[in-house]
């Protein structure tokens, strides 16, 4: 399963990545905002945070104007490993050596046809695991 939630100026590429999903028959479940009227990045964050938790196996992606603000309130939830990504490299490394569970994108600075492809790379990327492992362990105090 793979949960979304964006504040404000993260909706619409949230809607766009959605397109997206539906078309490649990958199930998800949209958390918010529900248009684009102001909002804060904290709720959507936290709500999305819990959801990924609740559900090991499953991933996140979360969208605020920079990606920055809703990075601060998911990476404070323990288990939660979220990485803004502004590339497809990104992407690709923050599942094979952080094993990120949620992909954070900046609804401001990134394209529908970037974000789409940084979104498929997260999905089909393993965690490489070995030397990472005992780094990812250590993230958490
Ligand atoms: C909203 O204007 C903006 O501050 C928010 O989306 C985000 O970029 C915060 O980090």
């Amino acid at each position: 399963m793979l949960y979304l939630a964006s504040d404000h100026a993260g909706f619409e590429l949230k809607e766009g990545l959605k397109n997206f999903l539906t078309e490649q028959k990958i199930e998800f479940e949209d958390l918010g905002c529900d248009s684009a009227e102001s909002c804060d990045y904290p709720d959507f964050g936290h709500a999305l945070a819990e959801k990924v938790l609740a559900n090991p196996e499953s991933r996140g992606v979360g969208i605020c104007g920079t990606g920055l603000g809703i990075s601060m309130a998911l990476n404070r939830h323990v288990g939660i490993r979220a990485a803004r990504c502004m590339s497809v490299e990104d992407a690709e490394l923050a599942r094979r050596h952080n094993d990120a569970n949620v992909l954070v994108l900046s609804g401001r600075q990134t394209t529908p046809e970037l974000a789409t492809a940084m979104l498929a790379k997260f999905l089909a990327t393993d965690f490489e695991g070995g030397r990472h492992e005992g780094r990812i362990k250590k993230i958490e105090i």
